[in-house]
């Protein structure tokens, strides 16, 4: 088996001035002595390293998302009466696959990642080959019709979207066509900052999720406030879980 490198981290001193988490960096110390700022959300140099994304955020800051949610999925699918082994899953923003892993645990249908980074698909590959079916790589905010064709074949009926809404990551007009990507009454689980869901909310999630539910395009199984990981400073930041089934497709203009 390949052995993971270990790798020299730095987090920085607290930095007030830093408010959004996507200007957040840690350092990265290398043997020949240089010291390298890598932000947290440059994550095509993060996925180039193997073993530096599990380093920093799931062993320093303590992500549980991907294990959360699949647990909860799990659950809430029970419940219902359904089963994630009859899923066919697209996981959007799949990374370098952490969701596929937790959900490989009980096992899925089909598994399907994408993601807009060229380098989590390599990522993926070259650390957690065999976990998914396919994996592709494109900007479904715009549209594309060969994407779109590719996705069509998988035939959906779940979508899964971890750590990768707000803060400059999945738009919600890519989300909107992963969203409408899964079959009516397909299962949708993603997880979300608190704050996106409050009124402050400028990305245009809140409205969106919102819209989702009150218009009765998803139908709300589960919402539960969870940590998502801890800060550099080492405190809690909450998230919002959600799941629940989709009703019917969000048109365009809404
Ligand atoms: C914090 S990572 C989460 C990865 C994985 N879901 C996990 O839980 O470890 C956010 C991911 O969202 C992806 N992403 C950002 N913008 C995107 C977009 N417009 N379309 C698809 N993926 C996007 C990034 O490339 C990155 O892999």
């Amino acid at each position: 088996m390949t052995k993971i490198p270990r790798h020299r981290i730095r987090l920085p001193q607290l930095d007030f001035s830093r408010e959004r988490e996507s200007d957040v960096y840690f350092v990265l110390d290398h043997e020949d002595g240089r010291a390298e700022h890598i932000r947290f959300h440059d994550y095509d140099r993060i996925y180039s390293l193997p073993g530096l994304y599990e380093q920093i955020f799931y062993e320093r800051l303590k992500c549980d998302s991907p294990r959360f949610l699949a647990l909860r999925m799990n659950e809430v699918l029970a419940a219902a009466g359904d089963d994630l082994n009859r899923q066919r899953v697209l996981d959007f923003g799949a990374g370098n696959g952490m969701m596929g892993e937790e959900l490989a645990h009980y096992g899925v249908s089909r598994l399907v990642g994408a993601d807009i980074s060229e380098a989590a698909k390599d990522a993926l590959w070259r650390d957690r080959p065999g976990i998914y079916d396919a994996y592709y790589v494109g900007d479904l905010s715009r549209h594309d019709d060969a994407l779109m064709e590719q996705f069509g074949g998988w035939d959906f009926n779940c979508l899964t979207t971890i750590a990768a809404l707000g803060y400059d990551d999945i738009p919600v007009a890519a989300f909107h066509r992963a969203f409408n990507l899964i079959a009516d009454g397909g299962w949708i689980a993603f997880n979300i900052k608190e704050t996106f869901l409050g009124q402050s909310d400028e990305s245009g999630l809140a409205v969106f999720i919102k819209r989702l539910v009150a218009a009765e395009f998803l139908q709300l199984y589960h919402l539960e406030r969870y940590r998502h990981r801890i800060s550099i400073e080492g405190n809690p930041l909450h998230y919002c879980a959600v799941i629940g089934r989709k009703l019917a497709a969000m048109p365009d203009d809404l």
